[in-house]
Order: C-alpha cells, then structure tokens, then sequence
C-alpha cells in the first residue's frame, strides 16, 4: 500500500512528469528568463551558494583542456588513454603532469558514495535493461534533438558528421553505467565519465570558434542537468506510468547511481538532487525553459530515426514503426519539435501494445493480452541494443580535436 501511494505520488508530482511540464502556456523565450529558484538544500551536497548553473562551468577541467588543445597535445594524450578501460586501472605514463592530477582526483567517487545502493543498482539496470536501454537510448536521443543548444552543439561539434560514431561512443557510456560491475574495480563508468567530462571541456573550447556557434559558452551545468533529467529522471518517470514494479530500494539505487555518474561528469554536488522528489523539482524548473525545435534538432532526428530503422530491419520493423516508437517514448509535444512524422495506425497500435508488452514481461497481465505488434517492438529494442553493443566494442570516447568540418 506504502508502495502504491509513492507511486502515485511520483507519477502525479509532474503529470507526464518531466515533459507534462512543457505544457507550460508562456514561450520559452520568457521562462528562460525566470530566475533560478532551486535550492541547494535539495542537493546530495545539503547546501550550496545558490549560483544561477546557466552562467557556471567546469572550471577545473576547461582551462586545462583548453590549454592542451592550444597547444597540439590531445592527440598524444587520446593515443595515451585509448588502453586505459578499467576502473582500477593507473593512469598511463606520459600524460602531462597537470592532466594527470587532474584526472586522479577526478576519478575519485564522491565521499557519499554507497557500495551497497550502487550494487543494487546495477542489480535493476540488469533486469530492466530492456527498457532502460530503450528509454535512455531511443527516448534520451530524441529528447537531445529537442533540446535547442545540446542539438547544435552536436551538429556542429566533430562528431556531428557521423552520427553512427557519435551514438556508438555515447552508447560505450550507457552501457558502463548500466553494467553489472559499473562501479566496480573492473567495471569502467568512472573511466567513461571521466573521459567525457575531458570531451565536454574540449568542446566548450572547440565551439566557440565554430562559425555556426551563436551564443554563450556551450554546455553550462545547467545545460547537463536538463540532459541528465532526459535519463533517469525520465526514465523512471516513463517506468512508474508503465507501472513496472520497482521497490524503495531499487528506486533509491537507480537515483543514487546516476548521482555519482553525475559528480564523475563534473557536475557540482549542490546541483546533484538528493531525491526523486527534488529531481523532479528541479527538472521541472530547468527542461521547460531548454527545450524547442530547431533545424538542427529535426536534421539530427531525422538521421537517428533512419539508422534505427536500418539496424533493426531484420526484424522487419519498418521506418514508420520507429517514428511510432519515438513518438510513444517521447509524446506529442517533443515528437512534433523533432519533425517526427505522425503515423496514424502505427501510433495507436505502439499505443496500446508497448505498455501490454511491458505487463506482460512483469507479470502482470497473461499473454493473450499482448497485441502481436509487441513482438516486433521486443526484437527491435534488442537489436538495437546488440547493435550499438557490437558498435560501441570498436570504438572509444576520444577528446575531439576540431569541429564539424565545413
Ligand atoms: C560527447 C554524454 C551533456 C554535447 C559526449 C560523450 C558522452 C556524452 C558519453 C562522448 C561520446 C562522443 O564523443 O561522441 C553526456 C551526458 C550528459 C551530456 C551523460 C549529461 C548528463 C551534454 C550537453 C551537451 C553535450 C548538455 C550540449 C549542450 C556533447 C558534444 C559531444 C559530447 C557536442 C562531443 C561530440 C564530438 O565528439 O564531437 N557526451 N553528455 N553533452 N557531448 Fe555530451
């Protein structure tokens, strides 16, 4: 009963959660104007100076990466850290000095970190991998073309140009979180965070010289948190509606998991939500005011949604099924800004069929109630989960060095 009454009360605390709140009736233009309310008191840090995140950085790693851009030595230090994988494993020779204290203080876990929530959270991401993989890949990717500067800053930074790599790279990261020993000795999210942490300052720098860059420095903690909301605390919002059943401490362990990605990342612990309930706060302060159409985003979704029909073929699902897919994980408001095309009858069937589809994986309805429809979604999430599984083993997260050509 305790467990039906938090359901309900986290699944009506944003109605569509972090998305029902893009229904907001003034334009973006003026909640991007709203100043910043939320407080630190809700943060794993428990207070913090209250600094508006849309005008802070990272100010350790961006000077540094800007400076061994400047001065030719990425490259070097991408050949020195393409072997470096596992968590435990000592940093490479040759790194220079201050990338080096840098990074052993980087890959330290949080002092609040928890042994016991993290294995248990790798013990969810296992069993719900299907729909986490699905949610933060399919769901997360569509949400990021939405998201007006995260959708231009991909566009027209390096990896913009291919974006097969780019997914392939981005999966290397969602599956160290989601794996079993992800924070483990031999696991390798503090390693994948760390280097993304190095790529994200590296674009900061990079972009500004982009004769397409308009606007402020790129990628503001702000920016990363409204882009750590598109994944757990979307996902988990999305999993409540489907009703998967998710106990207190499972539920604390997928938060407490993402909040130590989130410090690995470079985010400052006084932005870190310390509960659902603050998460869903500040989500809803931050992704109203960042989120839109742009051409770029259309474009990139575009191009995401035509691989996924591609890699998933086999199967025999069809390019209009996939834009039914996204639009079911994303909703109306967020496919219609990403130019997803409607498609009247896979629309409603994706409709009813996903959410039986996931009943019936939990238990909860018999098989008759499955539509056959829900089969070819199945074998498609799990197409594309090996597919990006195969792809991501060939590749690895690299500083980028430029921006997208041209
Ligand atoms: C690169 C994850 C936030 C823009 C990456 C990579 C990962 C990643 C794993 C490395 C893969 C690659 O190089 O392609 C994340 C996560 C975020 C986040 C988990 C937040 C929790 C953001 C935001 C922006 C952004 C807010 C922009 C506003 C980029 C760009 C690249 C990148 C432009 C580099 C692409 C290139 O190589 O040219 N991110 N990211 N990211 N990210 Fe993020």
């Amino acid at each position: 009963m305790a467990e039906l009454n938090r359901r309900r009360m986290l699944v009506s605390g944003g109605a569509l959660g972090a998305l029902g709140a893009l229904g907001m009736a003034s334009p973006a233009h003026a909640r991007s104007l709203l100043p910043w309310t939320w407080a630190p008191s809700g943060s794993v840090a428990g207070s913090g100076a209250g600094d508006d995140p849309r005008w802070v950085w990272d100010e350790e790693a961006d000077p540094l990466v800007a400076s061994l851009l400047d001065r030719g030595a990425v490259p070097e230090v991408n050949r020195l850290l393409w072997n470096w994988t596992r968590n435990d494993q000592p940093l490479p020779a040759g790194l220079p000095a201050e990338l080096r204290s840098f990074m052993e203080k980087a890959r330290q876990l949080p002092s609040w970190a928890d042994r016991d929530k993290l294995d248990t959270a790798a013990e969810f991401n296992k069993s719900r991998g299907l729909y986490l993989n699905l949610l933060n890949g399919v769901g997360g990717g569509m949400l990021s073309t939405a998201i007006p500067k995260e959708a231009r800053a991909v566009y027209y930074s390096q990896g913009g140009a291919d974006m097969e790599d780019r997914v392939a790279k981005t999966s290397i990261f969602g599956f160290a979180v989601g794996s079993l020993n992800a924070y483990r000795p031999e696991g390798s999210c503090v390693v994948e965070s760390v280097k993304t942490r190095l790529v994200h300052a590296a674009v900061r720098h990079l972009l500004q010289q982009s004769p397409h860059w308009t606007g402020d420095i790129p990628i503001s903690q702000e920016d990363m948190l409204v882009t750590w909301h598109t994944l757990p605390t979307f996902a988990m919002r999305r999993m409540l509606e489907w009703e998967v059943p998710i106990t207190r401490a499972e539920s604390a362990a997928y938060l407490h998991v993402w909040q130590v990605t989130a410090h690995l990342l470079g985010i400052r612990d006084e932005y870190i939500p310390a509960t659902w309930e603050a998460a869903n706060a500040q989500s809803d302060q931050v992704l109203p005011r960042n989120m839109g159409p742009t051409r770029e985003g259309v474009e990139l979704t575009d191009i995401l949604l035509g691989q996924l029909a591609e890699q998933t073929s086999p199967g025999g699902i069809s390019r209009p099924l996939c834009n039914a897919l996204a639009r079911y994980l994303v909703g109306d408001r967020v496919a219609d800004w990403d130019g997803i095309p409607r498609e009247p009858v896979w629309d409603r069937l994706v409709t009813v069929a996903w959410p039986a589809l996931v009943k019936f994986r939990e238990g909860l309805v018999p098989l008759p109630l499955v539509p056959e429809v829900a089969w070819v979604l199945d074998e498609a999430a799990r197409r594309y989960i090996l597919f990006y599984l195969t792809k991501g083993a060939e590749t690895k997260i690299e500083i980028p060095v430029a921006n997208r050509p041209g």
